[in-house]
């Protein structure tokens, strides 16, 4: 089973469309996809078309250990993939878990029985706080997204580079698969500076680009992921095409490359 956190420490760069429409997609393949809903906003709930207050439990219950992750689940939220709800209570829980030993191991243990599924994806907050530090932990493998219309993005992506480095000094092999480009628009004049700054950080760069298409806030408005409401769309077919993209990607082959590139 691949594990892969969605992680940006920028809010609204598409870290819950990327979730959303890779698990679609991933789905619609065939791959059985558990995704888990990790940011106390509970976005991805809402983009898979349920609430926290229709699943049996959320990762809240999930990591206090009052519930499993099978009993938790929402299932069948599209064909193949079942998702573990987010709820805001997340928020206190995450200031809790401050306070514990071993804190970020909290999510890596509770999905540590976790089988069946081929993809298992998780959509962080937008900071690199205690809960994304979980996520990355249980992942072992971040996708990044980087928004191209907006040049703050790319600090996020530094920093998430530079947490992701600080863990591996404490051994803790976490690699930054890919960085993908959403809201691309080549028309627009930050895309080229945003480009080039993005190869300056050395990153593995996913050769697929999301364009930027309003399709996408319709579809979060329907609770339903572009791929599976409008599969022809472009932004859906350029969500299938990373999808098949990422899957042929090997999970480690960067690993060395990026560490290495690591000298923040
Ligand atoms: N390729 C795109 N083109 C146009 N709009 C997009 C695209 N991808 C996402 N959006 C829109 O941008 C907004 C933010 O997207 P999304 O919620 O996925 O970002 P996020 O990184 O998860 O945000 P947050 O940090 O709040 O969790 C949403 O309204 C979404 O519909
Ligand atoms: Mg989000």
């Amino acid at each position: 089973m691949r594990r892969r956190a969605v992680s940006a420490q920028k809010g609204g760069v598409a870290k819950t469309t990327t979730v959303a429409n890779l698990a679609a997609a991933w789905g619609a393949q065939g791959r059985r996809v558990l995704a888990i809903d990790c940011d106390p906003q509970f976005d991805l709930t809402r983009a898979l078309g349920t609430a926290p207050s229709q699943a049996p439990a959320t990762l809240v219950e999930v990591l206090v250990g009052s519930a499993t992750v099978d009993a938790a689940l929402v299932r069948d939220v599209l064909p193949r993939v079942d998702l573990l709800a987010g709820h805001r209570d997340l928020r206190s829980l995450e200031v809790g878990l401050a306070g514990e030993i071993k804190r970020e191991e909290y999510l890596a243990r509770a999905l540590a029985d976790i089988d069946g599924y081929d993809e298992l994806l998780i959509d962080c907050p937008p900071n690199l706080g205690l809960l994304t530090v979980n996520a990355l932990f249980a992942a072992r493998e971040v996708l990044l997204p980087v928004s191209m219309k907006d040049s703050s993005a790319l600090q996020s992506a530094a920093e998430v580079r530079r947490t992701v480095a600080v863990l591996a000094e404490r051994d803790i092999d976490i690699t930054i698969t890919a960085a993908i480009k959403t809201m691309v628009d080549h028309r627009r004049l930050a895309y080229q500076a945003i480009d080039i700054s993005l190869q300056t950080l050395e990153l593995p760069i996913a050769a697929t680009e999301i364009p930027l298409t309003a399709a996408f806030d319709n579809s979060i408005v329907i609770g339903r992921p572009l791929v599976a409401a409008d599969p022809t769309a472009a932004g859906a077919r350029a969500y299938t095409q990373l999808a098949d993209e990422l899957a042929a990607k090997p999970a480690r082959a960067e690993a060395s490359s990026v560490v290495v590139a690591s000298r923040t």
